[in-house]
């Protein structure tokens, strides 16, 4: 027999430990150690006796030449909704495991309903968390009523298997993988052996039935998927809904994909109809802006190779003497923030040291790119002379902690969104000037912050 041994796992780091302790002592995360049994493997009982006896449980495989190997088998199939398409490079592969996830509320469920409409065969959705009735009420809100749609309230993996086993849907959802549990494991729904447990044995049989599967994934509190790791190494594709709760805006991410790039951005946005596919979202950012006003700037950020132009806003206020002067950034990096207050006192000459800094990204965006420092410099600047930007002017470009200006990534493709939308200069880093030209616009290089700023008509001298 296979020995089976209480162990503490890590939930970050998946490392396996004797005893519990409140830190881990590998990577050194708080109360992230839970429960788990060594040693375990996801068959059944009858399984593990054949195994420990010494018996194959599965043929072995076969090896092949690559050329003879059959790569039809993992063309995407369109899952017709354009945005979901785009994030995963055509559509879901047959046979693959995708992991949605996304914070409470963010729309997961929404998402994968319309996606089991607009699939083109027959597809089951398998609800862990919330009744029948109450998807049945959503699909009518969506417009998702059809007759190849099947749905089950299901929480145990055998009954989950046995109704794709009756239902033979082309597509299932499972809804989510935290509330599933394989009766066979002593442990509850949502612990680190059920939901590895359940996803193993999900992959195996998505791949021996050519099906995909989709499964929604709870985030923890600090945007890491719930359970260990390891989950993130059994499937194949790792999608990440994002978006701020009070925006209706939602970004779509891949974050591991087996079948093609992690580039792509999927943009969706909340209506009372279930979610939308924003194809002009430039369009949509830009909405509300208020031009004229000082601290503002429109920066065209690339989102894998997707252009947005997004609005930057940044507001300075003389602090009282007495408290340290606060520092608030939203959409983009704190730390990034702090470094870019930095080399503009030492670089350029402007002490904002003793005034209070809120520098944000308009519409729930969020830019990890540097591509965005130079625009959050102009704006915090226009800010602290109040004086406002031009309303035609674009910028983009990385700082360096000398004040030099470094190109940012795909600088045309940038410029050519931005002109697309009616902006006609652009201050960019000498060095992404050279060979580039686009019509409509006049490109202004500056080599360091400094000369950026002058060229913004922020400082005179
Ligand atoms: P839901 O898909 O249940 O989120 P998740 O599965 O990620 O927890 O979506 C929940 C939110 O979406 C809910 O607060 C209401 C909102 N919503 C709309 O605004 N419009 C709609 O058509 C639907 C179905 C939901
Ligand atoms: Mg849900």
């Amino acid at each position: 027999m296979v020995k089976l041994r209480t162990i503490y796992r890590c939930t970050d780091c998946g490392v396996a430990l004797p005893k519990w302790a409140g830190r881990c002592g590998a990577c050194g995360a708080w109360n992230s150690l839970v429960e788990d049994v060594e040693g375990f493997a996801p068959y059944s009982p009858a399984e593990l006796i054949s195994l420990s006896n010494g018996m194959a449980l599965v043929p072995p495989g076969e090896p092949k030449p690559i050329n003879a190997l059959d790569a039809k088998i993992s063309i995407p199939q369109p899952s017709g909704l354009e945005e979901l398409d785009r994030v995963l490079g055509g559509g879901l592969v047959p046979g693959s495991v995708t992991l949605l996830g996304g914070e409470p509320g963010i729309g997961k469920s929404t998402l994968l309903l319309q996606l089991l409409a607009a699939w083109p065969t027959k597809t089951l959705y398998i609800t862990a968390e919330e009744s029948a009735q109450q998807v049945r009420l959503r699909a009518e809100r969506l417009g998702a009523i059809r007759p190849d749609l099947w749905l089950v309230a299901e929480m145990s993996l055998t009954n989950i298997i046995a109704a794709i086993e009756s239902v033979k849907p082309q597509l299932v959802i499972i809804d989510s993988i935290q509330a599933i549990a394989d009766p066979q494991l002593n442990s509850a729904p949502g612990s680190v052996a059920q939901v590895r447990g359940c996803a193993h044995r999900l992959v195996q049989e998505a791949k021996a039935r050519d099906l995909p599967i989709v499964l929604v994934g709870h985030v923890t509190k600090d945007g890491g998927l719930a359970g260990p790791r390891v989950l993130e190494h059994v499937v194949d594709t790792v999608l990440s809904f994002e978006g701020e709760r009070h925006h209706a805006l939602r970004l779509l991410r891949a974050v591991k994909h087996r079948y093609g790039s992690t580039n792509e951005l999927g943009l969706f946005e909340m209506t009372e109809n279930g979610l939308r596919s924003v194809p002009d979202a430039s369009k949509l950012f830009l909405a509300d802006r208020r031009p004229g006003v000082p601290g503002s700037i429109v920066v065209p950020a690339l989102e894998g190779h997707r252009p947005l132009l997004v609005e930057v806003q940044a507001l300075t206020n003389l602090s009282p003497s007495h408290i340290t002067p606060r520092r608030s950034a939203q959409g983009i990096d704190a730390g990034r923030l702090a470094m870019l207050l930095a080399v503009l006192e030492r670089r350029a000459d402007i002490n904002l040291s003793q005034h209070e800094v809120f520098a944000s990204v308009v519409g729930g965006v969020k830019l990890g790119e540097p591509g965005a420092d130079l625009g959050v410099c102009l704006a915090l600047v226009s800010a602290a002379t109040n004086t406002p930007l031009a309303e035609n002017l674009v910028t983009c470009g990385e700082v360096g902690l000398a004040g030099e200006l470094r190109q940012a990534g795909n600088t045309a493709r940038r410029l050519a969104e931005a002109a697309r939308l009616g902006f006609t200069r652009a201050i960019i880093p000498a060095s992404s000037a050279v060979d580039i030209k686009i019509s409509g616009m006049t490109l202004e290089p500056a080599h360091t912050v400094a000369e950026a700023l002058k060229l913004a008509g922020l400082v005179t001298e």
